[in-house]
């Protein structure tokens, strides 16, 4: 039995990785670790109580100590690395807790992972590590240019995760996924916001023109490629993971509308964000090549699912109101 220790995974990429790691693998166990921020929602992991191969442990990875005690009291195997601070605006009001928790607790879990053997180190990043692309599409290769401070401390991390490899030899894999949605994601994030404000009869605000491009996946494709590459990514690679979908955030907006039954008077147009990225678009022939990883879900059908899922679990919401930190605004 390997023990995979998941970070992060009260979140939502993570939460849904764990169950996708757990229904895959039989011989696996798991450890989750997370601080359970603002982000982290121990109602994402209901369904996963008492399931005997799966715990959690709350660990705060900024803290050294933490994660040292974490180390010492299960063997791990390999370890796949969500747990990080995820929002750009947040990033642009106060920059600290992102350098803390993505680039010091990536370098805690380095600098643990190489004492302890660790077999297998997946960084999962983002496609904002290459700032904007205003034409074609970013490869493996492709400079990185943040332009925001979350993107910044991303791009740090994947290039410690990078040293670590070429200087210590740990086999790290490094991941850069485009935007993902689906379900339990925090609505500060585009569509759950959008979906919030329709169902409480309130107008949808949209950054600047809302001609900015993303490239969409739905979460459970993430995390089948993440399966993939944990399995057979090659220690040292970078995988960029995509799916073409690439959409302004106003066309976005305007297929909720559609799904929901608004108006699309209901759109509002506000001050853009601050170095707003206009475009992102991922080359992801190599995971494709190499591991053979596919999207299985176009973006109307996960929108469709996502929106009915939104609708249909007020428990989560108010979980998720009850865990609301103040001052924040949907
Ligand atoms: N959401 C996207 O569209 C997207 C796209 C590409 C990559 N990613 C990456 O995927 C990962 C997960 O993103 P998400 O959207 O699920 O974010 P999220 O905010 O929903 O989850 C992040 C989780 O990390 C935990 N965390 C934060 N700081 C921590 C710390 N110091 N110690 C332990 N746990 C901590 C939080 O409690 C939370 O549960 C991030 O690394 C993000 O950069 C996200």
């Amino acid at each position: 039995m390997k023990t995979v220790l998941v970070t992060g995974g009260a979140g939502f990429i993570g939460s849904h990785y764990v169950r996708c790691l757990l229904e895959s693998e039989r011989e696996v166990q798991v450890i989750n670790a997370d601080a359970l921020t603002y982000s982290g929602n121990p109602w994402n992991l209901r369904s996963l109580e008492g399931h005997p191969r799966h715990r959690f442990v709350r660990v705060d990875l900024a803290d050294s100590d933490q994660v040292r005690r974490l180390f010492r009291e299960h063997a791990i195997h390999q370890i796949v690395h969500f747990a990080a601070e995820s929002h750009v605006d947040r990033s642009i009001r106060s920059s600290a807790p992102f350098v803390r928790s993505n680039i010091t607790g990536t370098h805690h879990l380095l600098e643990a992972a190489l004492k302890h053997g660790v077999e297998k180190f997946v960084h999962i990043s983002t496609d904002e590590v290459y700032g904007s692309i205003s034409e074609g599409q970013a490869d493996e290769s492709a400079p990185l240019k943040p332009s925001n401070p979350y993107s910044a401390t991303k791009a740090a991390a994947d290039l410690l995760c990078l040293s670590f490899f070429h200087t210590h030899g740990l086999p790290v894999v490094v991941t850069r996924c485009t935007n993902n949605y689906g379900p339990r994601q925090y609505p500060e994030k585009l569509i759950p916001r959008i979906i919030f404000r329709l169902m409480n009869h309130l107008p949808v605000p949209i950054y600047g023109d809302g001609r900015q491009e993303r490239e969409w996946i739905f979460v459970t494709d993430h995390c089948r490629a993440v399966e993939q590459i944990r399995l057979h990514g090659t220690p040292g690679t970078v995988y960029n993971i995509g799916t073409g979908e690439t959409l302004p955030n106003l066309e976005v907006a305007r297929r909720i509308l559609a799904m929901m039954g608004k108006p699309e008077s209901q759109i509002r147009f506000v001050e853009d964000r601050p170095g707003h990225d206009v475009r992102y678009s991922l080359d992801a022939s190599r995971i494709k090549s190499e591991l053979g990883w596919e999207p299985s879900v176009s973006f109307d059908e996960g929108l469709e699912r996502t929106v009915d899922w939104y609708l249909n679990h007020s428990d989560w919401w108010e979980s998720v109101k009850r865990r609301k930190t103040g001052g924040e605004q949907w």
